[in-house]
């Protein structure tokens, strides 16, 4: 929801740009601390979702460790200050050298997603005489039952080491010195809406950890991955049910006393934090379409392009000033970018719109601004924060 203040203050600066609410990161990221504090369990903020440093450095200050991807993510979470033994390292294809910097800078845990990968990591640890804490990226096979195009946790995505890869995996951690096996780690998808899901992820989870312990292995960690989803159809509802999610954990999941559960959620802390602020360019009403061309397109949010996501659209300065008195048209809402998928929505009904009007992109906080392109060699998108203005 925006006050007239800030809509009257967006007309003055040059569009497009994400527009940061870090009041309301604050709150969340204080309502999912204090959620989690009661079961003690371990947030990891998945940097994939915004690695903008503004944003990482709140998320740093209020005692969260990181989940990173990639050199650079763990690069970026040790130069904003998250404590290195916080530091998680996922990821199905790491390369020598983003390993190599990892070892370097002493990381708590590389979550492993292949047999091959342990062996390499068990050389390149060798070579630096360093140990490697692991835990294993187990494929559960859960259903998540989100878009397809982020659903990671069954038997036909990359990710993972597969059920039946098990007994290999667990005679090569045994022979291998340099790996020190601490835990399983799960991912089953992202903006994950029926919180049943996570049921079915705490009942395989058990049988996992079981059949490691059977096999003599003693688990420390047991990490369940993130993808809470977050409203996108009412981004004024704007704090995740965090309560929800971590009692579901707390009753389904088996935790053995001494073992520590890790969470590593992106979404839910950062999406509904910002919007992405535009202008409208022109108005082209044609005989069967009504378009609005803005000044932001696939190359700002690439979301609705590439997974046909749902971003609510607001059109900030009719609504003000006309209220409900205003007729209401459909338009397709598109960007300028030659490309018939760049389209934020299509039969969106608005108030009537002009050139020149602001609209706002809602809940584009998470995978927003990190997505974005170059193509068309557009501007870099920029920032604006809620204390700046
Ligand atoms: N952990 C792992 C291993 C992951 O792969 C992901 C997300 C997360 C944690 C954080 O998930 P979250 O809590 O944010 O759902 N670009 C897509 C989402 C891709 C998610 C990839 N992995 C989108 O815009 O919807």
């Amino acid at each position: 929801m925006f006050a007239d203040k800030d809509i009257s203050k967006f007309n003055n600066i040059e569009t497009p740009f994400y527009y940061y609410d870090t009041d309301l990161l604050q709150k969340t990221l204080r309502t999912c601390a204090d959620a989690a504090a009661p079961y003690q369990f371990h947030i990891h903020y998945a940097l994939k979702a915004n690695f903008n440093s503004v944003l990482l450095n709140q998320i740093k200050e209020i005692g969260f460790g990181a989940d990173c991807v990639s050199a650079g993510e763990v690069r970026r979470a040790v130069e904003v200050g998250f404590d290195h033994k916080k530091i998680v390292f996922a990821g199905v294809g790491k390369s020598d050298k983003e390993i190599n910097e990892a070892l370097d800078l002493d990381i708590f845990c590389f979550n492993v997603e292949s047999i091959q990968e342990l062996e390499v990591l068990n050389e390149l640890a060798g070579k630096k005489g360093k140990t490697a804490q692991v835990a294993i990226r187990i494929n559960p096979n859960v259903d998540a039952h989100t878009h397809h195009n982020i659903t990671t946790g069954l038997d036909e995505n990359k990710f993972g080491i597969n059920s039946w890869d098990l007994p290999e995996c667990a005679e090569t951690l045994k022979a291998s010195p340099n790996l020190k096996f601490i835990g399983i780690h799960f991912h089953i998808g992202s903006q994950i809406t029926n919180l049943d899901v996570y049921k079915n992820l705490c009942v395989r989870v058990n049988e996992f950890a079981a059949w490691f312990e059977d096999k003599g292995f003693s688990l420390k960690v047991l990490n369940v991955g993130g993808g809470l989803g977050i409203d996108y159809y009412n981004p004024d509802h704007q704090i995740p049910d965090f309560e929800s999610y971590f009692k579901i954990f707390n009753e389904f999941l088996t935790v053995k006393p001494g073992q520590e559960v890790h969470f590593e959620l992106g979404r839910a802390l950062v999406g509904q934090s910002a919007s992405l602020i535009t202008r409208v360019l022109y108005i082209k009403n044609g005989k069967k379409k009504n378009f609005v061309v803005l000044d932001a397109g696939m190359t700002e949010l690439m979301r609705p392009a590439l997974y046909q996501a749902y971003h609510k659209i607001e059109n900030l300065s009719q609504s003000r000033a006309t209220g409900s008195k205003s007729e209401i048209v459909k338009y397709d809402i598109v960007g300028p970018i030659c490309e018939s998928t760049d389209c934020f929505g299509k039969e969106v009904e608005q108030p009537e719109s002009f050139r020149g009007d602001i609209f706002a992109i809602r809940s584009a906080g998470a995978y927003g601004e990190v997505m974005a392109s170059k193509y068309n060699l557009r501007d870099a998108i920029r920032s604006v924060y809620s204390y700046e203005i």
